[in-house]
């Protein structure tokens, strides 16, 4: 029998994902680097193997059927359960594009092509969906698996509206914020069916983080963003489930 406990991260290649891995490889899961193009995971995987660490690429478009049933196989092949499934691919089309030279955003929704909200759902909504569905059966057969969404405080509606507990107003980002809105719900519709079951499910907002999705105009490092997901990757036996989260406590819907 085997004690190695299995990690997932989807778009490990890069940013706050390969900053997850990293820190769920040192604490000792073998860690599986979803990436869409293999070149890319193969790049960082080699790069956590000079480290040290035990990482598998694993190609996984979170929006193709396809990939996600394919890269189920390959990881079944080699382990019978996942201890950890962090969703955490997830794309802003049009939002650097969009920042004035201040690092404010400015498109209102009325601009927002419809096209540009459609790629934004596929990757941020339904990917997770499907992964998580997909992914299930090695979930359930660990033995107390825990799952994180890569949420953003842009999800929150109480933000949006302006009655956050001491927060400003977040800016009017339609798609990439409503994505994550919808992503906030699903977290928790996860959570009431898998908390009988022994699976967690927590929503991260990981705070402005310095990455492409960006154009790097974030303020926070990986380093920092990671500490919630990791956080919640990790919860012991007890821990919530069905929250959103940043590293200092819930967040307001
Ligand atoms: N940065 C922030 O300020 C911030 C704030 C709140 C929440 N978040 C969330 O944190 C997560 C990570 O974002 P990041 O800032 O680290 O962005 P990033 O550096 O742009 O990384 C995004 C990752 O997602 C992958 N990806 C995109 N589409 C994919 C697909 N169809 N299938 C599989 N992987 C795909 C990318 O792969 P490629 O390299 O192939 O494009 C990349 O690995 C996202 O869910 C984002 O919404 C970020």
């Amino acid at each position: 029998m085997t004690t190695e406990k299995n990690a997932l991260v989807t778009g490990a290649n890069k940013g706050i994902g390969l900053e997850t891995a990293r820190r769920l490889a040192a604490l000792g899961f073998k860690v599986w680097l979803g990436a869409r193009d293999s070149r890319r995971g193969d790049a960082a995987a080699e790069a956590f193997r000079s480290e040290g660490f035990d990482v598998e690429r694993l190609e996984l478009d979170v929006t193709s059927d396809e990939s996600v049933a394919a890269a189920v196989r390959t990881v079944a092949a080699r382990t019978s359960s996942l201890d950890v499934l962090v969703n955490n691919a997830g794309v802003a089309t049009g939002y650097v594009d969009a920042l004035n030279p201040d690092g404010r955003y400015e498109r209102p929704p009325s601009q927002e092509p419809l096209a540009d909200t459609k790629a934004i759902y596929d990757v941020n909504v339904f990917g997770p969906i499907r992964v998580t569905q997909a992914f299930l059966p090695l979930l359930l057969a660990a033995p107390a698996a825990r799952i994180v969404m890569l949420s953003s405080y842009l999800g929150s509606i109480a933000r949006a509206v302006g009655s956050g507990a001491g927060e400003s107003q977040s800016p009017n980002v339609m798609g990439y914020g409503s994505s994550k809105t919808a992503l906030n719900a699903i977290t928790v519709a996860f959570a009431r069916e898998l908390a009988p079951r022994g699976i967690m499910v927590n929503a991260a907002a990981p705070g402005y983080t310095a990455t492409d999705l960006n154009g790097h105009k974030g303020h926070r490092t990986v380093q920092q963003a990671a500490e919630i997901v990791v956080r919640l990757a990790t919860l012991d036996a007890g821990g919530p489930t069905g929250g959103y989260f940043d590293e200092n406590g819930p967040l307001p819907w």
